[in-house]
């Protein structure tokens, strides 16, 4: 009969001193003498491990050879006090099922310190390493979060379509949809593709928003969020893009600028504070890793803040609110501008701002986290609500440190005519978005939303440098394995 199994989770919390249990995981590591055998067993519910002792006499060489460092097994024993130190209780073994053998000479994963970009070629064995449980674990914990904190306000969960006929930021960075034979491309009369023999009988591709599908929810449901995969074929092999990454989009009916801004701090907030409170394990553990790693910088490049102390930064004061006029003022009189040292030098009102710019004003300007908003709107997406100035619209990004744009959003332009002599300026065909313009044209209201990047939110969370390193199979140019 199968034994009932226990999460180490559970023998490492609960009060099981005693009592008779099974516990199936993998082995982190095997010390062994010629008595006895300690195993870390770990099955991926905690960071930390049940060591399980065999007596050698009663399991033989034949079992406790195959029990090496990757190999899964099933082992009942009782709990008892630890007489060793780091851990409170063990299970003394009285019967070991080996699952599957790892052979130590191939198994990629030693039981010693890796790289994470050597980790990144093996992503299908990552998740065996402390470090990559750790953040997964986190991850859920912050998607679970994300639903929790809508749901409790009131807002309905949409799932918009990933395959869509829209570029919604109009970047023209969508990835394309077909089925046709590559080798053998239809085409018109005049040589130009003939989509109307492709599948969907028009040009598609993968989304880049659930934006636009959003509003048209929110202009009926008042309050709505989208959480899902979003695609962008842009070539930036960046530590904080993927090609395929999570976004959490909300979109709210009756909101302005403020209220979104308002809506946006204490989401992020609210997400650092549930990692806190509920991911204490992981994040203790990814702190000290920080610790290390970063000894190996020169002091200068250290963080002045431990990962625990950053989080609560975050909590314990207010975002910044500047305006894009006001930051490229401080940006053009800054020492890293007039030193030349930018590698994109502010000289005008315009100018679209890069990551160094935006790191300057949260990392060493404000020293907190910054929301930028009113920026020109020849820098900014067509549906972005124009200013009476007639240079600005109402955006607002949210720049985090370390991090850079973590948040992108703005008001929405609800005018159907301001909306229309903006596509018709930035060349976007009205006639194929009419079912957009619905919206402007029956029950308009004024309304927000913005895009949280689910990924740029774990790295900052986990104090990981790499987003590469907090999705589990990242998407980048030229890789696409597994
Ligand atoms: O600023 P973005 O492009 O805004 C939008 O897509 C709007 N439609 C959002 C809205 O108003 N509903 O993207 C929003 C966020 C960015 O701030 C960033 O955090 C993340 O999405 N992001 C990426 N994350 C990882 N890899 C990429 N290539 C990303 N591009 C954007
Ligand atoms: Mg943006």
């Amino acid at each position: 009969m199968k034994e009932k199994r226990t999460k180490i989770q559970v023998v490492l919390t609960d009060e099981l001193v005693g009592q008779e249990i099974t516990v199936m995981g993998w082995v982190r590591t095997k010390r062994a003498s010629k008595n006895v055998a300690f195993i870390a067993l770990n099955d991926g519910s905690t960071i930390n491990n049940l060591q399980v002792v065999a007596d050698a006499e009663k399991f033989g060489e034949d079992i406790l050879r195959r029990i090496t460092t990757g190999a899964s097994i099933s082992a009942t024993g009782k709990i008892v006090e630890s007489q060793g130190a780091g851990q409170a209780c063990e299970l003394v073994a009285e019967s070991i099922e080996v699952f599957g053998e790892a052979d130590p000479d191939k198994y990629p994963l030693q039981p010693k310190k890796h790289s994470l970009e050597f980790l990144r070629e093996i992503a299908h064995l990552r998740p065996r390493t402390n470090t990559f449980s750790a953040v997964m674990r986190v991850r859920h914990a912050l998607a679970f979060a994300v639903h929790k904190f809508f749901n409790d306000k009131g807002f309905f969960y949409i799932n918009t379509p990933i395959i869509t006929s829209s570029d919604a930021e109009g970047a023209g960075e969508a990835f394309k949809v077909t089925n046709f034979d590559l080798n053998n491309i239809p085409k018109t009369e005049e040589g130009q593709v003939d989509y109307a023999q492709d599948f969907f009988e028009k040009e598609s591709n993968l989304t880049v928003s659930g934006q636009l599908e959003g509003e048209l929810a929110a202009m009926a449901l008042s309050e709505i969020y989208t959480f899902g995969p979003t695609f962008r074929a842009e070539n930036s092999n960046t530590t904080r893009h993927l090609a395929e990454f999570w976004m959490i989009e909300p979109e709210m009916a009756f909101y302005d600028l403020q209220d979104n801004m308002d809506l946006a701090q204490e989401m992020l907030k609210y997400l650092v504070k549930y990692a806190l409170d509920n991911c204490a394990d992981d994040l203790a553990f990814l702190e000290k890793r920080i610790i290390e790693e970063e000894k190996n910088k020169p002091q200068a490049e250290r963080s002045e803040m431990t990962l625990t102390e950053r989080l609560k930064f975050v909590l314990d004061n207010d975002f910044e609110r500047v305006s894009y006029t006001e930051a490229i003022e401080i940006l053009k009189n800054s020492k890293p501008n007039k030193k030349k040292k930018f590698s994109y030098l502010i000289e005008e009102w315009g100018a679209d701002l890069q990551s160094e710019h935006e790191r300057y004003l949260v990392e060493k300007h404000f020293n907190k986290p910054v929301i930028l908003y009113n920026y020109p709107k020849d820098i900014k997406a067509f549906y972005m609500r124009q200013n009476e100035d007639g240079k600005t619209v109402g955006a607002m990004d949210i720049l985090f440190p370390g991090i850079g744009e973590i948040v992108g959003g703005s008001q929405r332009e609800e005018r159907l005519d301001l909306l229309t002599t903006r596509m018709q300026e930035m060349d976007i065909p009205a006639d194929e978005m009419s079912w957009y313009l619905d919206t402007r044209r029956y029950g308009a209201v004024p309304h927000s939303g913005f895009g949280l990047g689910f990924e740029r939110m774990i790295l900052f969370v986990t104090g990981m440098g790499n987003i590469r390193d907090v999705i589990p199979f990242p998407r980048t140019p030229g890789n696409c394995e597994f």
